[in-house]
């Protein structure tokens, strides 16, 4: 196998683009979840383990970690008015990358969470064995880490709009997310763990636009 294909710009991207909705069945009121820590960086650094064992926490929880994370922060003034950042680092500075909270306490139908618009929203499911089935093989994988299944799903669209042969910002993306989230959740006291599933069978069972998505990675969230 040789190495990925090197994406090329199409042209100037300096904003995280607008996502093409997905069809939602529902709109979940707002959580604020403060979010702080006293431990220095250099611990956070290198004190983080890969947690195998932890239990659930309420959604609310889980809702405000993503959105603490995952939450573009406006800061551009004046001609930058609108330029928003992340969190995390982007390749091509497109944050293509949707949060879907999967299965886990409260989670009665698969919660994406909207980044511009700053909300959560729920998912139609086509087939509800086959996400039953997907989530089931994901816990089975760290049977101890009990808490949210979420996926991490890339926008294609997203990315083959501004840059060639752009399938490889996904990944990268992807990389960038799960290390955040794996940092973030050791500073904020929580438990973090990726799994070695895709999360392909999980993102077919979901309504459209599912087809223009990339599944990207599973992970358990919880304390
Ligand atoms: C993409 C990805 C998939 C992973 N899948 C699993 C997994 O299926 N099971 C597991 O126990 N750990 C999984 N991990 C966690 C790694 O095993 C762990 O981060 C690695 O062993 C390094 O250990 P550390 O995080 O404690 O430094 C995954 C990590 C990544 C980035």
């Amino acid at each position: 196998m040789g190495p990925p294909t090197e994406p090329t710009p199409r042209g100037n991207v300096t904003r995280i683009v607008e996502k093409s909705g997905w069809e939602a069945s529902s709109e979940l009121l707002s959580v604020r979840v403060p979010f702080s820590t006293d431990r220095y960086f250099d611990d956070v650094f290198t004190a983080r383990r890969t947690r195998r064992v932890f239990d659930p926490v309420s959604l609310r929880e889980t809702r405000g970690f993503i959105q603490h994370l995952f939450a573009p922060q406006l800061m551009g003034k004046n001609a930058l008015s609108g330029l928003a950042r992340k969190a995390f680092i982007s390749a091509g500075a497109l944050h293509p990358i949707d949060v879907i909270i999967l299965s886990g306490p409260d989670v009665d139908a698969p919660i994406l969470y909207c980044d511009r618009p700053n909300k959560f929203v729920t998912l139609k499911v086509l087939n509800p064995a086959g996400l039953e089935e997907a989530v089931t093989e994901a816990l089975a994988i760290q049977a101890n880490a009990k808490g949210h299944v979420i996926l991490l799903a890339g926008d294609r669209r997203v990315v083959s709009s501004h840059y060639r042969e752009a399938e490889s910002l996904l990944w990268r993306d992807a990389g960038a997310a799960l290390q955040s989230c794996s940092l973030a959740a050791h500073a904020y006291g929580y438990g973090f763990c990726p799994l070695g599933q895709l999360g392909t069978g999980a993102l077919q069972s979901l309504g459209p636009p599912h087809e223009d998505f990339a599944a990207l990675g599973l992970a358990v969230f919880g304390r």
